[in-house]
């Protein structure tokens, strides 16, 4: 079933030593995408996970797995994410020297292209990007690491790029999700969605709670009360 808002939560705060169970139940739980964050300890400070793990927990998913790559450099290694089962494929514009230029490789290795912008990162890296992107996602806090605190200003950027998104969709006729990731918990979806979002990545809020369905349906519930 595809809701209007689609909860993707980030596998960074999952059991990683029964990762294929935790896929299965995030899925079954409520889950609309799998969030999986990418990490090389060169773009960001920290190590996380690469193609073989996304090909691995793919037949678990039986949802869109949506890659977070916060790689320097890009390119490398997008193929690579596309033949593991990659549905959309999101990068940092700061970690990639041709930005135009990853977007269609993204494209072109069969996935749905996403551009990331940082708390820091200005929404003009729109201008002439946003008509080939299927998804564009801010960050709410600095990346590299779960468990952090919402960075309020997102809520400012989110009204902005939401005026950018809804033209382009209307210009292109094509669906952009605009996604937020960072700190986002059932406590504060609601203002996020009020603010523009439509797409939520929550690590820990979901993975740190005792039940994953009852989170979820807390989030969906918060979100239809938020827009009602
Ligand atoms: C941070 C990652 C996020 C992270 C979110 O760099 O991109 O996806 O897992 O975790 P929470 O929801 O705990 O802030
Ligand atoms: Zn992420």
């Amino acid at each position: 079933m595809t809701h209007r808002f689609r909860i993707a939560p980030s596998l960074l705060s999952a059991d990683f030593a029964r990762l294929g169970e935790e896929v299965r139940a995030v899925v079954a739980a409520g889950a609309d995408l799998v969030h999986f964050d990418v990490m090389d300890n060169h773009y960001v400070p920290n190590l996380t996970v690469g193609p073989l793990v996304c090909e691995a927990i793919r037949p678990h998913a039986g949802v869109p797995i949506d890659v977070h790559l916060m790689v320097a450099p890009v390119d490398r290694i997008v193929p690579d994410f596309a033949k593991a089962g990659a549905a959309y494929i999101s990068f940092h514009p700061e970690a990639s020297p041709h930005v135009d230029r990853t977007i269609a490789l993204i494209r072109e290795s069969g996935c749905k292209p996403g551009l990331v912008l940082n708390p820091a990162t200005p929404e003009s890296v729109l201008d002439w990007t946003l008509d080939k992107l299927d998804l564009v996602l801010l960050m709410s806090v600095n990346p590299g690491f779960g468990g952090q605190a919402f960075i309020p200003h997102t809520l400012d950027k989110l009204r902005r790029v939401r005026t950018m998104v809804d033209a382009a969709s209307a210009r292109t006729g094509r669906e952009i999700l605009l996604e937020v990731d960072g700190g986002v918990k059932a406590d504060n979806i609601g203002a996020i969605a009020a603010a523009g979002a439509d797409t939520f990545v929550a690590g820990s809020a979901i993975f740190g709670s005792p039940d994953y369905a009852a989170t979820i349906a807390k989030m969906r519930s918060e979100l239809a009360k938020a827009v009602a």
